[in-house]
């Protein structure tokens, strides 16, 4: 594989081999397993794939969170040199380049980054689209790959690439988990042993609740998992919500449910300092259609 730690020698590099079909898979580094599954994803269906490695300060709202943020570029290029072939490329840019090309542009997300994560880390998906767009304005690949891990992040994305008619295609694939059924994340390091194993207890409430049976259930079904979870020392859920993947609009009542549409549970706990995010794909089996 070939290391590039500039957008102007990547550029170079590119010009010259237009014709790859590049696949494309944006990443923070402290890779685990879930980052490698998109790698080998891309590897499959592309000529070429490029990963990038940038620990992005824009979408970091808390500056003790990007401090905390693992770094760990040595062994991130030993699990991908394992993946990758000869022409594949690993980009590591810096701050200053990467934003030194930013130009002005604006989009209309519709709300989509003023619910769930966006209302609790404000300003998070600014950066997200700010980062994401210059790297693939750098990258120009014709496929890009994003974990439905972030299921938020992968809606937006989806609607950045629309909106602003970029010419790529966002494939989403599956949620890596560990085998106690935890989503593999590089914040579950930070988790002592013990509280990581009972994270479990996360994945396992939102299977439980998944097949929503009856209106009535789906009324309380919001209290009864945060109940569920809260009651697990030391997890405290700081949002629960049923969305559909294209408005992020919340369901709370048959109403609120439009045929045809995907309906994802999405949830943010905290196990001490340490947030942890999932979701899991929910179903009204009550509702025709
Ligand atoms: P990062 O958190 O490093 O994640 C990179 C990609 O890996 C994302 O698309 C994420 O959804 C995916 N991923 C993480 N854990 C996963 C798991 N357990 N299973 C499957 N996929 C998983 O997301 C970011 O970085 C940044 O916001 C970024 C898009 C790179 C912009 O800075």
């Amino acid at each position: 594989m070939i290391i590039i730690d500039s957008v102007a020698d990547l550029r170079r590099l590119l010009a010259r081999e237009e014709k790859f079909g590049t696949g494309f898979v944006p990443t923070m580094g402290a890779l685990h397993r879930g980052h490698l599954s998109l790698v080998e994803q891309s590897s499959l269906d592309n000529t070429r794939t490029i990963v990038s490695i940038f620990v992005n300060p824009t979408q970091f709202n808390d500056t003790s969170d990007l401090e905390k943020y693992p770094r760990d570029l040595k062994t991130d290029l030993s699990m991908l040199s394992n993946i990758l072939s000869d022409k594949d490329i690993v980009f590591t840019p810096n701050y200053n380049d990467l934003y030194s090309s930013e130009a002005e542009f604006s989009l209309d997300l519709m709300g989509l980054d003023q619910v769930m994560e966006g209302s609790h880390r404000p300003g998070h998906f600014e950066g997200v689209v700010r980062v994401v767009k210059l790297l693939f304005e750098a990258v120009r690949p014709e496929k890009a790959y994003f974990g439905q891990k972030d299921f938020q992040q992968l809606t937006i994305i989806k609607k950045m690439v629309k909106e602003l008619n970029m010419d790529i295609e966002i494939i989403a694939c599956p949620i890596l988990r560990e085998a106690s059924g935890l989503a593999m994340s590089s914040r579950n390091e930070r988790l002592s042993a013990n509280i990581r194993s009972l994270a479990s207890i996360i994945h396992s409430t939102l299977k439980e609740y998944c097949k929503v049976k009856s209106a009535n259930e789906l009324t309380s079904i919001s209290h009864r998992i945060k109940d569920s979870i809260n009651s697990v020392s030391p997890f405290l859920v700081e949002y629960f919500e049923i969305v559909d993947n294209i408005s992020l609009k919340s369901v709370s009542s048959v109403s609120d449910i439009k045929p045809g549409r995907q309906y994802y549970g999405c949830i943010a706990v905290y196990a001490e300092e340490v947030r942890l995010i999932d979701n899991v794909e929910f179903s009204f089996e009550f509702v025709k259609g």
